[in-house]
């Protein structure tokens, strides 16, 4: 990771870029009905949780075509499609993978564990 951080200062002239903090939100799993996007805001992001059966995954709750919310997406698979111009998103990547925009949205990291699912924001 030092190294990372070393070839972006000197991509930035010498300037030692800050690292953010992350933060860390623990939630209940029930608190995301499975097979569906549910909303969610936390450090002043806004963001969308799929719950799909075993898996949970979290990207921004702002489509990268219009900003339309992404939670209320139809979701086939582990792809969401936005409802107002239909692009479709990657839940795994984030990446747009169909429709009116190639910009991806950005994904959180996400773990479930004995029923918590913890939600890591930077
Ligand atoms: S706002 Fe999502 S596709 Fe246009």
């Amino acid at each position: 990771m030092r190294g990372v951080w070393q070839k972006l200062a000197a991509w930035l002239g010498g300037r030692t870029p800050t690292p953010q903090p992350s933060h860390r939100y623990t939630f209940p799993l029930a608190a995301f009905p499975d097979g569906q996007g549910t909303p969610l805001s936390v450090g002043g992001r806004r963001l969308a949780v799929f719950h799909l059966g075993e898996r949970v995954f979290v990207i921004e709750n702002s489509c990268s075509h219009n900003r339309s919310p992404l939670a209320g997406g139809t979701v086939s698979g582990t792809v969401v499609t936005c409802r107002t111009h239909r692009a479709r998103f990657s839940l795994e990547t984030g990446r747009a993978v169909g429709g009116p925009t190639r910009r991806p949205v950005r994904t959180y990291p996400v773990t479930v564990t004995e029923g918590r699912v913890v939600i890591t924001v930077s």
